[in-house]
Formats: structure tokens, C-alpha cells, sequence
């Protein structure tokens, strides 16, 4: 199907974090749907070439362009949406994806910096965004809003104190802006994944093989223990993004849905 016949066609996007992983799944199944979308990040070279290849991918029309921005940076994000705003005219979807895990350590040992970055980005990158996006959604007259959670925003995990409050604020603060911004035509939903199969190639240019299997080999085990058994592809996540960014979601608002295979469902007894 050419992009200009899919279910998002005429619809202006923002995706951050869109360089890489999650969000370049997001970005291109969004393109391939019919949206012409903003791909907002800080890794510009990535998110060109990520840019360039929805461009150049398969012919069907997808449209993309790369802005650089910094999600916890409120002026840097007050230009991106203007820029966006300058290329598309408006904006109909902001997928709030940019994230970062920090460190993964019990709260005694964790640096207040990494604390104030980690939310910095997760949870007030996403208050930016909405703020200077929401008027532009709301001008739209269908506007959709989906900010990307995690399971560990839903229930805990060790050493998640920074990412899983941040996580958790998201939900919170999806909640939030769908009983605010619904009565003005803007649908506000979180999508909460869980073992995500994201890019261990780009992640292994910075580890030994060594430390790259011990990760492999502990996604997996830990996706094994899980109802479904294995971790998804981004493309997974990307399709209910779609889903909720399009006019078949019409009522839905000020949700949380899970895509993880049944983690959240299940209290873990030690066994399947
Ligand atoms: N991978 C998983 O298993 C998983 C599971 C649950 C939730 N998530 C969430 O999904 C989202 C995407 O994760 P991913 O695994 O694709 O990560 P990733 O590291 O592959 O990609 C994250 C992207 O965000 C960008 N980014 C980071 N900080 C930014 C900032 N301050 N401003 C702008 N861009 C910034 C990075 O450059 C990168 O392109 C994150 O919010 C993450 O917390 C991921």
C-alpha cells in the first residue's frame, strides 16, 4: 500500500528519540502509514541517516526530516516544535520516545546527577514536548499523544529508582494530560513495553564481546521467563504506536497499554 492511501495520511508527526531503536520503528511505521514525520533527537547523525532511509525506503512516498534536539532542554525543545511547525505547518502526533536507562544501581549508590538526568530526560522531556506541542495538537482538531513508558514505570525492578519514578511519572502524567486536554480534542495514551530486542549491534561498539554476550544472554534469559517467552522487535511496539496515533483509537485516552508479552500480567512464581 503506497503511503499516501495508509490510515495516517495528511497527519504531521514528531517522533523523539527517533535516531535509533524504539523510536526508528516508530518513525518509519508511522511514514509507511501515511505520516510525514519529524524525527527529533540529539544524535544527529543518526537520526539523518534514519531520516534518509524512510526518504529513500521502498518508493511508497514516506516523508522525513531530521531536527536536532535535546528532550530535557525546554528551549531546545521550544525550537525543534517550531521548526517542525515552519516544515509541516502544525503537528496532529507527538510520540514522546526519547529515553535513557542510567545506571542501574540500588538507590544508596546512585549519583543525585545520574537521579536528575535520568529524569530530566524521561519524564520532564516529556512535559516539554507536551507543552509546547499541545496547543499545536489541540489546533489540529484530531490531535494524539503517546509517550512511551515501561513496565518498570508499572511494577518495580531491582536497581530501577531513577527510571522506574520516571517511568512511573509518565504514566502519571499521561493520566494527567488526557483529563486535561481530551475535552480539547487531544488524546493523550502511554505505551508501557517490555523486552525489547533494540539494537545490541550499536551497543556492542561500546562494550567487549565479553560484556555484550553477558547482556545478550541476560535479555534473554529474562525474556524466557515471561508469558510469551522471547523479547519483541521495536516493529511490535511501533504497530499499537500506530494504532493509538490513528482515528481507530478515537476512544481511547488516558491509557496505559502494555506491550510486553504478558510480563505486567504475571506474579513470576519461579516458573512458567
Ligand atoms: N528497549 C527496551 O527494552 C525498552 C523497554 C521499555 C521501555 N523502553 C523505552 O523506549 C524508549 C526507547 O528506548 P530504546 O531502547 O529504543 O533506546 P535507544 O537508546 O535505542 O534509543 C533512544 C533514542 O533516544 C535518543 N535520546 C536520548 N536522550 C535524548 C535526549 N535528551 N534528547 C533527544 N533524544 C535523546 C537517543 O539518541 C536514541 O536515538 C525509551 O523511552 C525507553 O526507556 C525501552
Amino acid at each position: 500500500m503506497a503511503a499516501q492511501d495508509g490510515r495516517l495520511a495528511g497527519r504531521r508527526a514528531i517522533v523523539t528519540g527517533a535516531a535509533h531503536g524504539i523510536g526508528r520503528a516508530i518513525a518509519q511505521r508511522l511514514a509507511h502509514d501515511g505520516a510525514r514525520v519529524a524525527l527529533l533527537d540529539r544524535d544527529r547523525a543518526a537520526g539523518e541517516a534514519t531520516a534518509a532511509a524512510i526518504r529513500d525506503g521502498g518508493g511508497d512516498g514516506g516523508d522525513a526530516a531530521f531536527i536536532e534536539c535535546d528532550v530535557a532542554d525546554p528551549a531546545s525543545v521550544r525550537a525543534a516544535v517550531a521548526q517542525t511547525v515552519d516544515w509541516l505547518g502544525g503537528i496532529d502526533i507527538l510520540v514522546n520516545n526519547a529515553g535513557i536507562p542510567g545506571p542501574l544501581v540500588p538507590a544508596d549508590e546512585l549519583d543525585p546527577a545520574d537521579w536528575a538526568r535520568v529524569l530530566a530526560v524521561n519524564l520532564s522531556g516529556v512535559f516539554h514536548c507536551a507543552k509546547y506541542a499541545l496547543p499545536l495538537l489541540e489546533a489540529s482538531g484530531h490531535g494524539a499523544m503517546i509517550n512511551i513508558a515501561s513496565t518498570f514505570g508499572m511494577v518495580g525492578a531491582p536497581g530501577a529508582a531513577a527510571y522506574g519514578a520516571a517511568k512511573a511519572g509518565v504514566i502519571g502524567l499521561t493520566r494527567q494530560l488526557a483529563v486535561d486536554y481530551t475535552p480539547r480534542g487531544v488524546r493523550a495514551n502511554a505505551v508501557s513495553p517490555g523486552y525489547i530486542d533494540n539494537d545490541m549491534d550499536r551497543r556492542r561498539s561500546r562494550m567487549t564481546p565479553e560484556e555484550a554476550a553477558a547482556v545478550v544472554a541476560e535479555r534473554e534469559r529474562a525474556a524466557r521467563l515471561q508469558p510469551a517467552g522471547r523479547q519483541a522487535d521495536p516493529a511490535e511496539v511501533a504497530a499499537v504506536v500506530a494504532f493509538l496515533a490513528s482515528d481507530d483509537a478515537s476512544f481511547v485516552t488516558g491509557a496505559t497499554i502494555p506491550v510486553d508479552g504478558g510480563c505486567t500480567a504475571f506474579f513470576n512464581l519461579g516458573r512458567r
